[in-house]
């Protein structure tokens, strides 16, 4: 017999109005058992396995169902074979906000792979230069974006240290510090094997920008310019990051020296991505230039040149941050979280564990759950029993894949744990007590005789006191716990 108990709190888990005494549970899949009013449920547990048989795992499914719009979803589960676009969205940087303009973009490139495709309209490359752009949100960061999509702003001034005149060309010079200090040990690592590399154009002002923009639109028109001379409050100079690598002309032909094949084996060691490649014009909004490195980390900098990737499509590619049901739990959370009949749903025993509620999972699947003031057990087919008694049944736990959920605001509810919904994002808050309580239910656990405990759970099952465990608890880390984001 395994009993696994967790501590804290006690629970009905009551929810919404529905059931009444009497009503039989039935199976509609082999494992699932639900009530018969429960319709919208029953349904959509269909189409989560549904999209099961079709290659999307359920935490993915549950994730679309959540993101897709209504209509979206409605003709994703209505088709009879997984739509083309399903493949998009099943990339993790796929975008349901984005998907109209993924279908336009396969429309358009109907031979572009799905990752193309994604990664295309991710970096807004579907729209035009500079018609719809952005102000980069932390202009101030090492990693920002600025491209004819992402600006920076007239106003825009990095902290900057001014360059050794060893290093560059140019008096005044100046980058960011920790863009400089990454660039003075790379000139230094290429001075040991015989190259000389300095400035000659790194922090550029919004003003020298300007200035340099209006020369080459007067000299080159504006076609030819924009291909190689950024906006003011467009280019990446005026971060402090970017640097000109003893060139910036287009007639020195700096791709065919050793010190460009040197700066391509080596500057992403120091953090520097070749920031304009070859080939790469229509992402980057610029011609091919061989000397402009830009300081982004070790890391970005090595996984863009392992994957060839400009620093759009690495960025494209990257996955929205997403903080899984309760991570910041002390245990990590096994369960699953599933987002039915415009509620979250989650495994009683690991949102009771997660919120330090004490739960014990029974040989029959059944569960047991107890507080200071409430002791409550649920069955599968059988009506939750509250302080031994049977109580009418008011919540929509649902036991699927042999496990019970139940939806979390209303367990949360129940056991009157501060929580906040702010959309479909859950923040639970902390519970005060809920240490003094496991503390004092494990020592009572432990040490209670087997007759003790019968009388606690009067269930006809058996349980021996060492079935009994402490719960893995955190306080300082469950309480800023975090459902979804
Ligand atoms: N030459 C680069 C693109 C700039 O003007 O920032
Ligand atoms: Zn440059």
């Amino acid at each position: 017999m395994k009993h696994k108990i967790v501590i804290k709190g006690i629970a009905a888990v009551l929810c919404a109005a529905c059931c009444s005494f009497g009503v039989a549970a039935q199976p509609i899949q082999e494992d699932v058992i639900l009530y018969p009013e429960h319709e919208q449920i029953r349904q959509e547990i269909q189409q989560l396995e549904q999209l099961e048989q079709w290659g999307v795992q359920q935490q993915e499914a549950t994730r679309l169902h959540l993101q897709l719009s209504e209509k979206q979803w409605g003709s994703l589960v209505q088709n009879t074979a997984p739509p083309v676009w399903l493949s998009f969205l099943q990339l993790p940087y796929g975008k349901s906000e984005l998907l109209e303009r993924y279908i336009q973009q396969w429309e358009q490139t109907p031979e572009w792979t799905a990752e193309e495709i994604v990664t295309w309209v991710n970096a807004n490359l579907d729209l035009p230069f500079y018609e719809q752009t952005v102000m980069a949100e932390n202009p101030n960061s090492l990693t920002v974006l600025v491209n004819k999509y992402s600006a920076l702003g007239a106003e825009f001034e990095p902290e900057l240290v001014k360059m050794d005149a060893a290093y560059t060309t140019v008096p005044n010079a100046k980058m960011q510090p920790v863009a400089y200090e990454a660039f003075v040990k790379m000139a230094e690592a290429a001075s040991q094997d015989g190259f000389r590399l300095y400035s000659v154009s790194a922090y550029r002002s919004y003003q020298t920008q300007k200035r340099l923009y209006q020369t080459y639109v007067a000299t080159d028109g504006l076609e030819l310019a924009e291909s190689y001379s950024a906006r003011p409050g467009y280019s990446e100079h005026q971060t402090g990051l970017s640097v000109d690598i003893n060139t910036a002309d287009f007639y020195s032909n700096f791709q065919n020296t050793d010190t460009y094949r040197w700066l391509r084996e080596n500057s992403w060691k120091y953090g520097f991505i070749l920031r304009y490649p070859e080939g790469k014009e229509r992402i980057t909004g610029y011609q091919f230039e061989p000397w402009h490195y830009r300081y982004v980390g070790v890391e970005i900098a090595q996984t863009c040149e392992e994957q060839g990737l400009t620093y759009e499509e690495y960025l494209a590619r990257q996955v929205p941050p997403q903080t899984d049901f309760l991570q910041n739990t002390s245990t990590p959370i096994s369960g699953q979280l599933l987002w039915l009949d415009h509620q979250w749903y989650a495994p009683c025993v690991m949102l009771a564990r997660s919120v330090g509620i004490a739960a014990g999972v029974r040989s029959d699947g059944g569960v047991l759950l107890f507080s200071e003031n409430q002791r409550v057990e649920l069955h599968p087919y059988l009506l939750p029993v509250v302080d031994g008694v049977p109580y009418p049944r008011k919540h929509t736990e649902l036991w699927y894949q042999g496990e019970l959920y139940v939806p979390v605001t209303d367990f949360l509810k129940q056991f009157e744990i501060p929580y906040q919904q702010v959309d479909n994002i859950i923040y639970i808050q902390e519970h005060q007590s809920t240490n003094e309580i496991l503390t004092s239910l494990y020592h009572y656990l432990k040490n209670a005789s087997i007759e003790e405990l019968m009388a606690l759970f009067p269930t006809q099952i058996p349980i021996s006191s060492e079935s009994w465990i402490a719960p893995v608890f955190d306080p300082v880390k469950w309480l800023s716990a975090k459902l979804y984001d």
